[in-house]
């Protein structure tokens, strides 16, 4: 009994020192909307030689990959390309068709990726409708949770949900397939040193860490995505031109530059991604650039960490890599209290993003106001909402990204 009551006090006083550290570390987080700088955003519709941009031809051949380049090199990394080609091989280990009382069948899939200098492995979860027409769309998610855990288990007091929340039942009753991709398959949730995971398959003969301009761990995440898009490519259940990407906070941030990069996802939703998510990085407001390095310091590519405390000289913000989606429709979603993640900077992005939503004949979001709180903006290509309280994603949320994916996929 007294060894507990030990282990009890060890445990409370070391969380509260954890917190009273993290108070420290936090003490300059400006939560002011009237702290906030006033800045100038870089041009979505100018070149880098001063050209503006009137045609989408000029967005598309000239412009966006411009600010794909800005971000692959300064903001996430790019993917090198490795010495050794990567070899993918996939495998359905379990297919169970009474999935629900028959309604969906899940299938269990282990994806390989190997070449010469090692080999990876990503266990990824699908759940398909069994009653449909033709192929199913599908919601991808990169996920905090590893498939085969109990989080991942259907919850025996709500039937068709799972343990953490995901309404399985419900996408299937709406006819979605479902796909979950673990986020730290391929790499550590922070990692730093990048030695066992997927970054090695892609080293040149004398490097044992990627970069300035390589890959960080999201950009590892999104990757994770794609070769499950190879997978979908391949399964007659699943329509893969309509797979929409979804991630909440560090995986938001991740699905969205996946997204940006490979433009076979079709959609993409955002749950609170906050900084280096949807959020602007100018306005400095919550979660910064240095207090994500000083967590996280690989998340980013090494140079995005020259930006720490001058994000004003960044050569993108983030609206860019909204815009990098156009003209696939894109999902922001906010909470009002999630202020780490700067909710309004969420909205100013979308809404920054809309430019070229419009030039490309999409409908974006109109007004710099800040929307009311719990209406949603469904019926356009930039689509958002803010709802009540905070960092997680609420029923609120699914049901607006289903309607979402119901106007755009049906
Ligand atoms: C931390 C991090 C955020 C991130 C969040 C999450 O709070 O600072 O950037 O979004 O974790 O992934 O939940």
């Amino acid at each position: 009994m007294r060894r507990f009551y030990l282990l009890h006090f060890l445990i409370l006083s070391s969380n509260l020192l954890l917190s009273q550290q993290k108070k420290e570390l936090d003490y300059d987080v400006n939560y002011d909307e009237s702290k906030v700088p006033n800045y100038q955003l870089p041009a979505l519709l100018e070149s880098s030689t001063g050209q503006q941009i009137n045609t989408s031809e000029d967005w598309r051949n000239l412009r966006r990959p411009e600010i794909l380049s800005l971000f692959s090199n300064m903001v996430y990394g790019i993917i090198p390309v490795p010495d050794d080609p990567i070899n993918a091989d996939y495998k359905i280990l379990k297919e169970d068709p009474t999935f629900l009382k028959g309604k969906g069948t899940r299938k269990d899939l282990l994806i390989t990726l190997k070449n010469s200098k090692g080999e990876v492995q990503m266990n990824v979860l699908m759940v398909v409708p069994n009653e449909k027409v033709n192929p199913a769309p599908a919601f991808m998610m990169i996920s905090f949770d590893a498939s085969g855990t109990s989080r991942l288990q259907l919850s025996k007091k709500n039937n068709g949900r799972f343990n953490n929340g995901w309404p399985i039942g419900q996408l299937l009753d709406s006819g979605y397939a479902f796909v979950s991709v673990y986020h730290q398959d391929l790499v550590k949730h922070n990692d730093v040193e990048f030695e066992n995971g997927i970054h090695r398959l892609f080293y040149n003969e004398s490097q044992s860490f990627p970069k300035a301009n390589e890959w960080g761990v999201l950009a590892a995440c999104g990757y994770g995505a794609m070769k499950t898009l190879d997978y979908l490519e391949t399964d007659d259940d699943v329509d893969h031109l309509k797979v929409a990407l979804m991630g909440h906070s560090k995986l938001g941030k991740a699905a969205l530059w996946a997204a940006a990069q490979d433009e076979r996802f079709a959609m993409v939703i955002s749950a609170n991604s906050g900084c280096a998510g949807a959020a602007l990085w100018r306005r400095k407001y919550g979660e910064t650039l240095q207090k994500m390095c000083s967590r996280f310091p690989y998340w980013l590519c090494y140079n995005a960490q020259k930006f720490i405390d001058r994000e004003e000289d960044l050569p993108v913000d983030q609206h860019m890599l909204l815009a990098l989606i156009a003209p696939r429709p894109v999902y922001v979603a906010s909470a009002v209290n999630d202020n780490w993640a700067d909710p309004r900077g969420e909205y100013l992005s979308a809404y920054h993003a809309s430019e070229v939503y419009q030039l490309l004949g999409k409908k974006g979001l109109n007004s710099m106001e800040n929307p009311p709180k719990n209406k949603a903006f469904i019926h356009q290509d930039v689509g958002f909402h803010l709802r009540d309280g905070g960092h997680y994603i609420a029923d609120y949320d699914w049901h607006r990204f289903i309607d979402f994916a119901n106007y755009h996929f049906k």
